[in-house]
């Protein structure tokens, strides 16, 4: 694997099963009559039904276990599938973890509250807590410390994983390891990619990736789907991501503006609610490929990308779609869900 030699002083507890495939969907692309298609098959990281976040809390968890914390905290929304993966590392790796759960989304039916991540979070053992006001990134992060507080006046030692920017993006670095394996396994396929299209959250995972590529030499497109904002405040973000990571591995972003290229037109009416689109990506790649897509994360994503691969038109275009998991939502949303099928 083509290495960043910096990446490998910083603690790591490995924890996902990787490398993970990339498949080709055959079905899908003759059905859009595109080029090539391929899945990078981020959902199969194991860690109590796998995703994205695998990768990144290989990096949290190496930390809390360099600080000796004995308690994970984590904040996200109802559905977050990187709270439930925190708890299922918590219990791997035998550490407690409290898990802070936000409203975010105001019209959510009733299972969304108790089914997909919420039920394996309590399955997982995580002590939950609520948030009431979900888009304050700050305030929730600020309410986990007062947990950590408590939790440190009972004699406990715990780890925060925080949720706003301003700490060290360790999870991104997940994402930098993530893009020497996909250039590893291009090289073993001899497949070309032109672009790579990838949800966009929190951030860590398309900054980490893009900044992976260009440390590594690939000049592969990388488009960010935004899952929770607005594409102007997602620019910043990424390129503030990028900076950070260049900091912990004391080198320069070889990221330049031109490379971070994001796109919003699947994301209305907003995080975590569906759309036309996104229903249409779940039942696309459900019925072709028997591939799993969630509401709130990779059918946005694959919605963007199927909208590229139409407006590009051309069968010479190679995408990379990476599935970042978060299956479980589907049945948080099941109310949502019931898909018209065609007769
Ligand atoms: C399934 C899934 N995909 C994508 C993302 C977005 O990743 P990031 O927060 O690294 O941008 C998340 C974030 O929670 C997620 O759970």
């Amino acid at each position: 694997m083509p290495t960043i030699s910096s990446l490998d002083a910083i603690a790591r507890t490995p924890l996902a099963h990787t490398p993970t495939p990339i498949e080709q969907l055959h079905n899908l692309s003759r059905y859009l009559g595109c080029g090539p298609l391929y899945v990078k098959r981020d959902d199969c990281t194991g860690l109590a039904m796998g995703g994205n976040k695998a990768r990144q809390l290989e990096y949290y968890f190496g930390d809390a276990l360099q600080q000796k914390a004995d308690t994970i905290l984590i904040t996200g929304a109802v559905q977050s599938n990187f709270a439930r993966m925190a708890a299922a590392g918590a219990a791997k790796l035998g550490l407690a973890c409290h898990i802070q759960l936000e409203e975010r989304v105001d019209d959510a039916g009733a299972e969304y509250h108790r089914s997909g991540n919420v039920l394996l979070d309590r399955i997982l053992g995580a002590v939950m807590h609520a948030y009431p006001k979900g888009e304050d990134e700050a305030g929730a992060d600020a309410k986990l410390r007062v947990i950590a507080d408590e939790l440190r006046e009972a004699g406990k030692t715990p780890y925060i994983i925080p949720l706003a920017p301003g700490h060290p993006p360790l999870g991104a670095l997940g994402y930098v390891r993530a893009a020497a394996e996909i250039l590893d396994q291009l090289a073993d396929t001899g497949n070309d990619l032109d672009e790579i299209v990838v949800a966009s959250g929190s951030g860590n995972t398309h900054a980490g990736l893009l900044f992976g590529l260009r440390s590594l030499g690939s000049a592969i497109v990388v488009i960010g789907a935004c899952v929770r904002r607005e594409q102007a405040l997602q620019q910043k973000r990424i390129r503030d991501r990028c900076q950070e990571i260049a900091a912990l591995l004391q080198t320069n972003s070889p990221v330049t503006p031109h490379d971070i290229r994001l796109t919003d037109n699947t994301l209305a009416p907003g995080y975590g609610r569906m759309n036309e689109s996104t229903f249409e990506a779940i039942d696309l790649c459900a019925r072709h490929e028997g591939l799993l897509l969630d509401p709130v994360y990779t059918g946005k994503s694959m919605a963007a990308c199927l909208k590229r691969v139409r407006e590009a038109g051309s069968k010479d275009q190679s995408t990379l779609f990476i599935h970042t998991g978060g299956t479980p939502g589907l049945f948080g949303y099941c109310d949502q869900l019931q898909l018209p099928r065609p007769a």
